[in-house]
């Protein structure tokens, strides 16, 4: 039997492709373009590496537009993945079936909701930053809230997890939102939510939690902790009103518009990586990286802690400013904290990575250390002329490959499994097995 075949929206640099080539699947086609740079760097580094058949360099607005003229075809796929940006997902109204929801335009929620109504993809694999559960701030977890509801009208069942990358043994500590769907026919639930968000869900397999054996299995928990209204716009307008905090935890599950959700803890067992063990040897590397005497107290500054008076550029309003001091430099015997897209370039900055050498100098991160720190291979993005600090940003907006391989992994069988009868189908999760 062939391999299950994805598509990956919003490309980048092809984080989620490495992840699930190396999980067992085929990604045959991809969709990456950058609309603030007329150089597409991360297409660029996308087909040097994985070629240009099945890559589309244009707006994904523009591709659907054509998909839904029918000049254009996505070749058939049973996976959709693709990492987006955390933006406002309000509904202003809801219009027919046929035309769908009317969001803000430039909204990329809604272009994955396009295709996957076009598509009908068996599977969805998301990536979000973990702030996606509590916004808005005057509507905490709206636009989760929506997202789900979106899905659930579209026949999938949803989990999702923050899955901090360090608690699994990777050399950084980055924080994002992974959400699997799946069209409810795909995977029958036949245990109760609270076991499938600890055990037995795609992500507690692919990410074991302490609460597998404890507290949560007496639970059955059959009741949902959260209705979504049917009604997207009402549910757009009131869901989080007054709320000072998300009813969402870092995991849970979404079936038929009923949600269950708790709080788990990674269970890991093996050695986890650290920040020494991608470092390059310090001869290796270039003398731009060292931090200047000049810059050193700067650096201190930016890294320090601060309580101090300061005064608005813009308007001249006085105001007060405190803040925490943060490591300086870098723990290397730790995961690194998370890179950021500002992570290259020499000016000081309070939140780039800076390491002390065994012989004791400073410096900053090299494009292929923070490209380590993803799980990419040493060398990824060095494209024929460009900078050391577009690099870091392309390594800021990617993800941890090796989160991405075992999601991949845990779906690979059920995406090979073509026999699913519908007799045995299950939409609504039963106590059965709890
Ligand atoms: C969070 S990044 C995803 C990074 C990717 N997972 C990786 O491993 O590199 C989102 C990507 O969406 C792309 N993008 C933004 N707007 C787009 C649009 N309208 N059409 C297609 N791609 C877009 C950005 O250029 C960026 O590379």
């Amino acid at each position: 039997m062939g391999k299950p075949r994805a598509i990956e929206l919003f490309a980048g640099v092809g984080g989620f492709r490495l992840g699930l080539e190396r999980g067992g699947w085929d990604v045959v086609w991809s969709n990456q373009w950058e609309p603030s740079t007329r150089r597409q760097h991360a297409s660029e580094i996308y087909t040097t590496h994985f070629g240009d058949v099945g890559h589309t360099n244009r707006d994904i607005q523009h591709v659907l537009d054509d998909v839904e003229a029918g000049t254009y075809r996505i070749p058939d796929h049973d996976l959709l993945v693709g990492g987006f940006p955390c933006q406002d997902y309000s509904v202003a109204r809801v219009l027919s079936q046929a035309t769908g929801i009317a969001g803000q335009k430039g909204v990329l929620w809604w272009e994955i909701l396009r295709l996957l109504r076009h598509s009908r993809p068996r599977f969805v694999v998301l990536e979000n930053v973990d702030r996606l559960l509590k916004s808005p701030a005057n509507q905490r977890g709206r636009d989760f809230a929506v997202m789900l509801s979106c899905l659930s009208h579209e026949g999938y069942v949803v989990e999702w997890r923050v899955l901090n990358a360090a608690e699994y043994g990777f050399p950084q500590k980055r924080r994002r939102v992974f959400i699997v769907g799946y069209l409810s026919d795909e995977l029958p639930i036949r245990v109760s939510p609270s076991k499938w968000i600890t055990q037995e869900g795609i992500l507690a397999r692919a990410f074991p939690v302490r609460e597998a054996n404890e507290a949560f299995q007496v639970d059955t928990g059959l009741d949902p902790d959260i209705v979504l209204s049917p009604d997207l716009k009402s549910l757009s307008d009131e869901f989080g009103v007054g709320a000072k905090v998300t009813p969402f935890s870092n995991s849970g599950l979404m079936i038929d518009g009923n949600v269950w959700t708790r709080r788990v803890n990674p269970f890991f067992e093996h050695r986890s990586t650290v920040l020494s063990d991608v470092l390059e040897l310090e001869d290796e590397v270039p003398e731009r990286f060292f931090i200047s005497d000049s810059d050193l107290d700067r650096w201190k500054y930016l890294k320090g802690s601060k309580n101090e008076d300061r005064v608005h550029r813009a308007s001249g309003t006085p105001y007060h400013y405190s803040e925490g001091a943060i490591p300086f430099p870098d723990a290397v015997d730790q995961p690194a904290r998370t890179i950021l897209t500002g992570e290259g370039g020499s000016t000081p900055s309070r939140f780039k990575h800076v390491i002390r050498t065994e012989s004791g100098r400073l410096r900053r991160l090299t494009p292929v250390e923070l490209e380590r720190l993803n799980g990419f291979p040493s060398g990824w993005t060095d494209v024929t002329g460009i900078s050391d600090g577009r690099r870091a940003y392309m390594m800021g907006n990617a993800l941890v490959v090796g989160l991405v391989q075992s999601i991949g992994e845990q779906l690979l069988p059920h995406a090979k499994s073509t026999l699913t009868p519908t007799s045995e189908v299950h939409t609504k999760a039963v106590a059965a097995n709890s």
